[in-house]
């Protein structure tokens, strides 16, 4: 019984390493050419949704994919991805220099952006040595195109065949293909009719057609910058989005070999005798007796002059009562005082206690006298 239990335990973990090794996409290329690695959603599509097929309900699903090499946060330097929308298929793309030569372990983490499953996957690249040389390369402007519309085999044919026709030659690949944005181009208005740019560069060991080495001459260069009629361009495109930029087509010519920069000359490796070393004077003395005055000293005595100037005012300069009291002639301070009770009595009558208030003497006491002998009468 437990042998039984061991067994399919066994096969199990057979089945499921089988499966985990199945899981891994493995692709070749030659270092030196362009490699090129297209994410499909049907694909993944049917991993997050396996039985739905069999009853005809076939989903499309908005997907995003996350790239990065095996336990590191980004992709190889070389190696670049783009995807335009989530309904649309992802792309891995790059060159691989022949440095970047091995095996280049990519996870892909896909999203589903209606159900928010994910699903894992691995992509080994190995990259091998170069297999042909290209020692006369041409890059190509293509304005009316972006990266992702570049990308599939179907259209890298379509470019290929009118390069192939412009260069004489069929022994052409691909080398470089970037987007303008990648090389300081602006991004575009999301309008119809504008485009990111797209270059391509294309490699062959066949030498450069006569047409297209008119682009290395003067006459060539002179015509471009006036923005005149162009009567060197030979290029042709059978579909009209594939046109190149005559004016920014460059020829990369690498079958002369490049003069070896000169050797630096190796010395004996011991210094020479500069003789005793003296240490740099230390500077002079200054003398920060004026800086003290400016900022303490005047300050200070500033202060002080204000002190004394209003100690002055406020001890010396004050009008007591007394003083003032004693240089006022009577008279006028009995009239003074007389206003004072006046202004103060009046002020008593306009309160509550009318009734206490002393009835008024002092300007009615002659008609109170006058009434009296009347009234006797
Ligand atoms: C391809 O083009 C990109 C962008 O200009 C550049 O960084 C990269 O070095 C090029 N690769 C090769 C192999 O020329």
């Amino acid at each position: 019984m437990a042998d039984k239990r061991s067994w399919a335990l066994a096969i199990t973990v057979c089945v499921a390493g089988f499966l985990w090794v199945q899981a891994d996409s493995i692709t070749e290329t030659p270092a030196g050419q362009m490699f090129v690695y297209e994410l499909h959603r049907e694909i993944f599509q049917s991993e997050f949704e396996p039985l739905h097929k069999l009853f005809g309900h076939i989903y499309n699903d908005p997907m995003v994919f996350k790239c990065n090499k095996e336990r590191f946060p980004d992709l190889p330097r070389w190696l670049r991805f783009t995807q335009r929308d989530p309904y649309e298929n992802g792309f891995l793309y790059g060159t691989p220099l022949p440095q970047d030569q091995g095996k280049n372990i990519i996870e892909i983490f896909v999203t589903n952006k209606r159900s928010y499953d994910t699903f894992r996957e691995r992509l080994v690249i190995n990259v091998g040595p170069p297999v042909k040389q290209f020692p006369y390369q041409a890059e190509f402007f293509i304005e009316l195109r972006e990266i992702e519309k570049v990308l599939p085999a179907v259209v890298q044919e379509e470019i290929k065949r009118d390069i192939q026709h412009l260069w004489g030659t069929g022994n052409l690949e691909f080398v470089n293909i970037t987007s303008a944005l990648d090389r300081g181009g602006r991004v575009p208005l999301p309008l119809p009719g504008y485009f990111e740019g797209v270059y391509v560069k294309l490699g062959s060991d066949r030498p450069f057609s006569k047409c297209m080495q008119r682009l290395q001459t003067t006459a060539h260069q002179r015509e471009c910058e006036s923005g005149g009629k162009l009567t060197g361009d030979c290029s042709t495109c059978t579909n009209p989005a594939n046109c190149i930029s005559w004016c920014r087509s460059e020829l990369f010519d690498l079958s002369k070999p490049v003069p070896p920069a000169p050797v630096p000359k190796v010395g004996s490796g011991v210094l020479e005798w500069g003789g005793e070393f003296s240490p740099p004077e230390s500077p002079p003395d200054r003398d920060f007796f004026p800086d003290y005055i400016v900022t303490v000293i005047v300050p200070f005595a500033l202060a002080l002059i204000l002190c004394v100037l209003l100690a002055y005012i406020m001890c010396c300069r004050r009008e007591g009562v007394v003083k003032r009291n004693a240089k006022t002639t009577d008279l006028q301070l009995y009239h003074h005082h007389t206003i004072q009770g006046n202004a103060n009595e009046l002020r008593r009558m306009a309160g509550n206690d009318r009734q206490n208030v002393d009835r008024p003497r002092q300007c009615l006491q002659p008609l109170l006298m006058a009434e009296q002998p009347m009234a006797g009468r």
